[in-house]
């Protein structure tokens, strides 16, 4: 029976790269998030690839929402085993002596709550599935601090200490909990989210990054987690590009 997998913040990026990558393992996706039109193109390109998938419109920072999403992953054709927590972001990169309340909040919404509603309203179905992965994408941000970094920072570290202790309480059930820790990863919406559409802003990040990780960099760790034997539990995975040694040392050609 095709196992189903469940992906949030499945409409850019990290998720519709893990949604057709996972599709293409022979998982039937179920792909969320809140905008539906790219939800509908994701799946008419995964389905035109042969595999299969169902666009469940959904925003993580909702009980009800999340709570449709549950409904969805029961009607699904076979067992769940495998959500990957991914929704999320940053907005800002200002000093913690001015940021702005709002988007702490945000990013503490959709990043750790977001993280926290979806794991409980899927948790009972990846029990039954007597073989249940949870992936939460967390950051290196989620182990170190930078300036400017720090309500994304704050909520990172708080995803990252969920996973962590998801881990313990489980521990004896057949649930393994895996956290998937990338760098600087050119997405197309990150940091245009982060600098409220600022495109040059965005693109100054990645100035001078030969290679930066791309989506489907991560998907394919995602992936190999996820596929291996259902005993082999991956706790954690950072990954970065070659370019980044650290948070803070990362080489740019011509700097
Ligand atoms: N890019 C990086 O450098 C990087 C590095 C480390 C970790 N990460 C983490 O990787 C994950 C994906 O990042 P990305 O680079 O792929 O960013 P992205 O392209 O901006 O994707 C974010 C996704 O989250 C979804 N989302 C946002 N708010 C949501 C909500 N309330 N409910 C449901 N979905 C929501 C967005 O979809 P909708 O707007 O359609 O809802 C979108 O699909 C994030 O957790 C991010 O923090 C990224």
């Amino acid at each position: 029976m095709t196992s189903v997998a469940i992906v949030t913040g499945a409409s850019s990026g990290i998720g519709a790269a893990t949604a057709r990558r996972l599709a293409a393992e022979g998982f039937h996706v179920l792909a969320a998030a809140r905008r539906a039109d790219r939800l509908a193109e994701l799946v008419a390109g995964i389905e035109a690839a042969g595999g299969a998938a169902t666009a469940v419109p959904c925003d993580v920072t909702s009980d009800e929402s999340v709570a449709g999403l549950a409904e969805a992953a029961a009607a699904a054709p076979g067992p769940v085993t495998l959500l990957v927590n991914n929704a999320g972001g940053a907005r800002g990169l200002d000093p913690v002596e001015s940021g702005s309340v709002g988007d702490w909040q945000w990013m503490y919404d959709v990043n750790v709550l977001g993280t926290l509603r979806v794991t409980q309203a899927l948790l009972p179905a990846l029990e039954r599935s007597g073989a249940g992965t949870i992936v939460i994408v967390s950051s290196t941000a989620g182990h170190v601090v930078y300036e400017g970094g720090g309500g994304y920072a704050a909520a990172k570290h708080a995803q990252t200490a969920v996973a962590g202790t998801l881990r313990l309480e489980l521990c004896g059930r057949p649930l393994r909990v895996v956290e998937i820790d990338p760098g600087m990863v050119r997405t197309d919406e990150f940091s245009l989210v982060r600098f409220d559409g600022d495109a040059d802003r965005a693109a100054s990040v990645y100035a001078g990054v030969a290679e930066p990780l791309v989506a489907d960099d991560v998907a394919d760790c995602i992936a190999w987690c996820a596929t291996r034997p259902p005993h082999v539990n991956v706790d954690r995975l950072v990954v970065r590009p070659l370019a980044q040694a650290a948070q803070h040392k990362v080489h740019r050609v011509g700097s």
